[in-house]
């Protein structure tokens, strides 16, 4: 390997931390984890107590304002976000340019994206009159677009938002309901999406959260913004996983066949990973599993149902807890566990689950490029490149080569 910086006479140093694993890109005063107690804080609050007592609508301004909401506050909050959930007419022509089995996040890549497109009144970021209408219409219009997407795939009507509803109940009516019936929001169901909505809110500087930031820094709208967010949280080893783990339980069908998968994610030789199991940070239990955990039971008894998978994940989550190569490499499940199991009985297909984290994520996304615009110290984010391509040389001609 030759440092070609030298070549050109550069020698400012810089670090070499591929996927940033020690490198802090920003400060922030949103969220707060320590991966080695299993703690997550929200503006200080653990996640736990306010997956118990809050509401989505609570953490979404918690995470914006810094603080939680009085009572009129909150009345205030919700009320705006329900007055921005309706989507442009003309919006709906996105959708129908797709195909039908089009996956929902391709969809909303696009959809959220076009957005700038119909709201050219708030994109100036430099305006924070602006960036507080933009960031009330991607909360508010993100569970539109997303029951859109689930509504064309299936290829019935779209619904349109009734906003005497919750911001979860609505999004369950606009997804589940049709035009000619009365749609009845099952109140138990309603709590355990909110609550997945909240745990799903904010977390930090991952992958999708630093795409929003990265693309922000440039100056970019914050529609523009979210849409890359969406695209980076599309991948597998991110938002995907929980589609990726419910599939895996599928697999495996059935706990005798535990062993095997437990063998083959230990064979290096083999690229298949437990999927929902391992965090970049979290090297103890995920304490948004927990819950998710306790929500999957509270769902199958309010909708009397139950699913062999949730057997399967449990056994493998108690065998794989005791086994030395996941206790060595602090391999515990992550959110994205017994999301999927959940989200099954609710009655989403698997192709909705990033769509959901997508909707919920939407929150801290926009909390953090708010944070990141205001900040005094913000820059246009630039990462620097260790260089191990070939030394200068001379350009042959296509025939003398
Ligand atoms: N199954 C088996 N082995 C694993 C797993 C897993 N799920 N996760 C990590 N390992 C192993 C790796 O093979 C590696 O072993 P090695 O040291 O022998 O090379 C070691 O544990 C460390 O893994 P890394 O990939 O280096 O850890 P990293 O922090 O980069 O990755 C990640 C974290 C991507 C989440 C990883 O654990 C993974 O792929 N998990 C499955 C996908 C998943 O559940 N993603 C959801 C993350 S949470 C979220 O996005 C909401």
């Amino acid at each position: 390997v030759v440092d070609i910086r030298k070549l050109y006479g550069q020698t400012d140093a810089f670090t070499y931390d591929p996927g940033f694993t020690s490198t802090a890109s920003c400060q922030s005063k949103l969220t707060y984890i320590d991966g080695d107690q299993g703690v997550l804080l929200h503006r200080g609050y653990p996640i736990g107590e306010l997956a118990e007592s809050s509401s989505f609508m609570e953490v979404a301004y918690l995470l914006l304002n810094g603080e939680l909401p009085a009572k009129d506050e909150l009345d205030k909050f919700t009320y705006t976000i329900t007055r921005h959930t309706m989507v442009h007419e003309q919006l709906a022509n996105f959708f129908r340019g797709f195909r039908r089995d089009a996956h929902p996040m391709a969809i909303m890549c696009g959809v959220v994206g076009a957005l700038s497109a119909f709201y050219h009144d708030s994109t100036d970021i430099h305006d924070p009159v602006q960036r507080v209408i933009a960031s009330h219409r991607l909360i508010a219009k993100m569970p539109t677009i997303a029951a859109m997407a689930y509504k064309y795939s299936v290829g019935q009507p779209f619904m349109y938002p009734d906003n005497s509803l919750s911001y979860t109940g609505n999004f369950l009516r606009m997804t589940f309901g049709v035009p000619a019936e009365p749609y009845e929001v099952n109140p138990v169901v309603e709590r355990a999406m909110d609550r997945i909505f909240i745990l799903h809110a904010d977390h930090e500087q991952n992958a999708s959260t630093s795409t929003v930031r990265l693309a922000g820094s440039s100056g970019a709208n914050p529609f523009a913004c979210i849409a890359a967010g969406i695209a980076c949280l599309w991948g597998p080893a991110h938002g995907g996983a929980n589609e990726a783990a419910l599939n895996m339980l599928r697999e495996i069908g059935t706990p005798d066949r535990i062993p095997e998968f437990i063998a083959r994610a230990k064979d290096k030789n083999d690229p298949f990973r437990l999927m929902g199991f391992g965090h970049r940070v979290y090297k103890n239990y995920d304490p948004r599993a927990t819950v998710m955990q306790k929500t999957v039971r509270e769902v199958f008894d309010a909708l009397k149902v139950s699913d062999p998978v949730f057997e399967v994940a449990l056994r493998l989550e108690e065998m794989a807890l005791s086994d030395d190569y996941f206790i060595e490499k602090k391999l515990f499940p992550n959110v994205d566990f017994y999301s999927g199991v959940i989200l099954s009985a609710v009655g989403f297909p698997t192709s909705m689950f990033t769509a959901l984290f997508a909707l919920a994520r939407t929150v801290g996304w926009v909390a953090q490029w708010n944070e990141m615009i205001t900040d005094p110290d913000q820059k246009i984010g630039r990462p620097r490149q260790l260089y191990t391509g070939p030394t200068q040389r001379s350009y042959v001609p296509v025939g003398e080569r």
